[in-house]
């Protein structure tokens, strides 16, 4: 199976990425990071641990970056995801604790110890990620793959005209992340924006598996509510899902290969802005990026249906 570390900020959308990752076999879970984002870091690490104890195996919680690299925080996400991450259902806290390792090092350790076998999976802003890269360079050598949720390519943003949320929350961060020697698949607001998951769905998934589905149906009412009452849509985009079900099946998803970077500063502040890879003649300034992968179309049934099954098994 493979080797996965899951970066996260849970967060609802989180929560059904990791319960989902953690009900397939094809993957092997060796531990959740947590970063800020939807909420605080301390949150954001009580939560980890709460998915932790829905996994049929020991899965490790590391704690992380609480702040972005330069840019002053962004308030939490509460209006999405609840004051709790989980849609203020107020769950039970687990009894276990996070690991002494911070997350940055047990990244570090673990693409060391498994070189060539990792992959990151990060579903929040990029701070853990760019910190391990500016504290451990080789690491970019030694990594299998980045999938990450984040960006729109050429979708509209869903925190300002042009920017996603998690490459919002660390521009900087994300800009390290695209723009290093290792391979990035970027899955962003182009897809993820057109799976939706229903109130139906959820009911069927706490139905077939009342043990993890109750706590996931009710953590996505608050945040299917969210769906309904700002964008008028019935149900919620599995935005960070989508990055386990291209690890599950890639040929869910149409590929465009191209430079990426962010913007940092001004009023296009937290764009991923695609350079296309099929020009003969690349951008000046722009030659020497690594070419990277973007996620640009999906077949949203399919993808909704193999997020249902694991979540349901
Ligand atoms: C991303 O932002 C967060 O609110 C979600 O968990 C997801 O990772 C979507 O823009
Ligand atoms: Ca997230």
């Amino acid at each position: 199976s493979r080797k996965i570390i899951i970066d996260t900020d849970p967060g609802v959308d989180d929560a059904l990425a990791i319960i989902m990752a953690a009900n397939s076999p094809e993957l092997e879970v060796l531990g959740l990071t947590t970063v800020f984002g939807n909420v605080s870091v301390e949150q954001a690490t009580t939560n980890a641990l709460i998915l932790s104890d829905f996994a049929s195996y020991d899965i490790p919680v590391y704690k992380g970056e609480a702040v972005p690299m330069t840019r002053t925080p962004a308030p939490y996400a509460d209006f999405v995801h609840g004051d709790d991450g989980f849609g203020n259902i107020n769950w039970p806290v687990s009894n276990k604790q996070a690991q002494n390792q911070s997350a940055v090092d047990f990244i570090i350790e673990q693409v060391r110890k498994h070189p060539g076998e990792i992959t990151l999976v990060p579903l929040g802003p990029l701070t853990n990620i760019a910190r391990v890269l500016e504290k451990a360079p080789d690491i970019a050598g030694l990594v299998k793959e980045v999938v990450l949720m984040g960006g729109a390519a050429r979708h509209c943003g869903n925190v300002s005209p042009v920017a996603e949320a998690n490459i919002m929350g660390d521009p900087h961060a994300a800009d390290k992340v695209f723009t290093a020697d290792w391979p990035v698949v970027m899955i962003g607001l182009d897809v993820t924006s057109q799976v939706l998951l229903k109130q139906d769905d959820m009911q069927k998934i706490a139905d077939k598996n009342p043990q993890q589905g109750e706590f996931l149906r009710q953590a996505c009412d608050f945040y299917i509510d969210f769906y309904q009452q700002t964008l008028g849509i019935a149900g919620c985009m599995v935005h960070d899902p989508s990055t386990i079900a291209y690890l599950l099946d890639p040929t869910l998803f149409e590929i465009e290969e191209g430079r990426i970077r962010v913007v940092t500063e001004g009023l296009a502040v937290g764009q991923t802005t695609l350079a296309p890879g099929h020009r003969h003649f690349p951008y000046p300034g722009w030659e020497n990026l690594p070419q990277q992968k973007v996620c640009m179309k999906v077949r949203s049934q399919a993808l909704l249906d193999l997020v249902t099954s694991r979540l349901s098994a």
